[in-house]
C-alpha cells in the first residue's frame, strides 16, 4: 500500500475535542471544550423556527447571501470603525475555523514561515501543517503573558516569514493585548511586510479595564491584516458554524477562491436567522460582558478557595490553572484524564498549547451556566479526596 499524507501522518486528532468526549463518556462537567451550555439569544431561535420551512434551504451565493454579508458589514464595520463594503469586504465562512484555513491557503506559499505566540489555540499547529508552512513560536511568558518586543522582531525579520496569526483577545492566555502592543506589532509587521492574520472570536468577551483594539484599524494595517472572526461565541452557536472574514479587496480575492472551493457556503437557513443578532444593540453586548464577568469570577473564587493559582484573563472565557499541587507525579495529560474520570470535571491539558515543555497547566473555560459552575466547584473541591 502506498503511503498515506505525510502531512496526517505526524498529527493527532484535537486533545481539545478529545477532551470533550471523554467527558461525555464519563458524564463530567465538561470545563475543556469552549462552548456554552445556556441558549443564544431568542431573537435568533425564534428567527430560527420562522424560518424551518420557507427556508432558505439551498446554497446562497458562495461569499454569503447579501443581506447576511450587509448585516455583517454593518455589525462588524461599526466595531471596528472602519466603512465595510458587503460585495468587497467580506466573506461568510463556515465558522472561524474555515475563515483562517481559507486564509492562509489563500495567502502563503509552502516553506513560508508564520509566526504564533505559545500559548496558542490548538488548531494554528495543524493549519500550519496542512499548508505546508513552519510555525515560528514567539512565547508569552506566562503568568503575564507578555512577549518579548525583540524576539518577535526577530521572528518578523526574517524573510521567510509571510505572516503572523494574532489571537486576540487570545485562547489560551486570556491575553488582550494593548494598543501599544498591537502597534508595535503593526509597525514591525510594516517594516518587514509581513501579513496580520487575526482570530478575534473573543472579541466582545473583554473584561474591564481592558479594551478590544482591532489591529486592523491601526494606521496602515487595513491594507495587510486579514480578519477572522465568528459568531459562534458572540452569540452563542458554536454548532452553527457561521463565521467570516473582513479584509480589503485585495486579499479577500484570495481567500474567496480558496472557500469557493473548500466549502462552498456556509450553511443559508443560519445565515438567514442569525440576522437579528447581528442587528442587536450595544445593550447586547455590555450585557453578554457583564455576564462573562460574573462566570469568570464565580469559577475564581471557587477555584480560588480549593487551592488552584491561575493568571485572571483579561479577556476569552478561559483560565490557565497551576495544577502542580494536585499532580501527584501525574502529567498534564494524565491529570486531566484522572480528573475527568474520577472527580467529574474536564479539563484541557496544558501542554497541548505551548511548544515549550510545560506540564504543569490545565486550561478550564466558563462558558456555563452559573449552576454548572457551582456544580463544577462543588466536584473539585473533593478532588483530594478522590484522586
Ligand atoms: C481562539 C479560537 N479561534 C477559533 C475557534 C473556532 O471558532 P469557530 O467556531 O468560529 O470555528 C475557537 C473555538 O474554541 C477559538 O477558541
Amino acid at each position: 500500500m502506498k503511503p498515506l499524507s505525510q502531512k496526517t501522518a505526524f498529527l493527532t486528532d484535537s486533545v481539545i475535542r478529545r477532551m470533550t468526549r471523554l467527558a461525555m463518556d464519563c458524564g463530567a462537567v465538561n470545563l475543556s471544550q469552549g462552548f456554552p451550555d445556556f441558549d443564544p439569544p431568542a431573537c435568533v431561535t425564534e428567527r430560527l423556527a420562522e424560518i424551518a420551512a420557507p427556508g432558505p434551504h439551498q446554497y446562497t451565493p458562495t461569499w454569503g447571501a447579501k443581506n447576511y454579508r450587509q448585516a455583517l458589514a454593518d455589525k462588524v464595520g461599526r466595531c471596528m470603525g472602519i466603512d465595510l463594503d458587503p460585495d468587497r469586504n467580506v466573506l461568510a465562512t463556515v465558522g472561524s475555523t474555515e475563515a483562517m484555513m481559507a486564509a492562509l491557503m489563500a495567502l502563503t506559499n509552502p516553506g513560508d514561515k508564520l509566526v504564533l505566540f505559545s500559548p496558542y489555540f490548538e488548531n494554528y499547529y495543524s493549519q500550519a501543517v496542512f499548508t505546508s508552512i513552519e510555525p515560528v513560536f514567539v512565547p508569552l511568558e506566562p503568568p503575564a503573558f507578555t512577549f518579548d518586543p525583540a524576539k518577535l522582531e526577530k521572528a518578523f525579520a526574517d524573510p521567510k516569514t509571510k505572516a503572523m496569526l494574532l489571537c486576540n483577545p487570545s485562547n489560551p492566555s486570556g491575553r488582550v493585548f494593548t494598543k501599544e502592543e498591537l502597534t508595535f506589532i503593526a509597525d514591525i509587521a510594516k517594516k518587514y511586510d509581513v501579513l496580520v492574520i487575526t482570530d478575534e472570536v473573543y472579541e466582545h468577551i473583554v473584561f474591564a479595564p481592558h479594551e478590544h483594539t482591532y489591529i486592523a484599524a491601526l494606521p496602515g494595517m487595513w491594507e495587510r491584516t486579514v480578519c477572522c472572526s465568528s459568531l459562534s461565541k458572540t452569540y452563542s452557536v458554536t454548532g452553527w458554524r457561521l463565521g467570516y472574514i473582513v479584509a480589503c479587496e485585495r486579499l479577500l480575492n484570495e481567500c474567496k477562491k480558496v472557500h469557493d472551493f473548500l466549502t462552498v457556503c456556509a450553511p443559508s437557513p443560519l445565515q438567514e436567522a442569525i440576522i437579528p443578532g447581528l442587528r442587536l444593540g450595544d445593550d447586547y453586548y455590555r450585557d453578554f460582558g457583564e455576564k462573562y464577568t460574573r462566570k469568570r469570577d464565580i469559577l475564581a473564587k471557587g477555584l480560588e478557595e480549593i487551592g488552584f493559582s491561575f493568571t485572571m484573563p483579561e479577556g476569552t472565557y478561559f483560565m490557565m490553572v497551576d495544577i502542580s499541587d494536585f499532580q501527584r507525579g501525574m502529567t498534564d495529560i494524565e491529570f486531566c484524564e484522572e480528573l475527568t474520570k474520577k472527580v467529574g470535571v474536564a479539563m484541557v491539558p496544558g501542554s497541548t498549547f505551548f511548544k515549550e515543555p510545560v506540564g504543569h497547566l490545565a486550561r478550564v473555560h466558563f462558558s456555563k451556566k452559573d449552576e454548572t459552575l457551582y456544580e463544577a466547584i462543588d466536584r473539585l473541591s473533593k478532588i483530594r479526596e478522590k484522586m
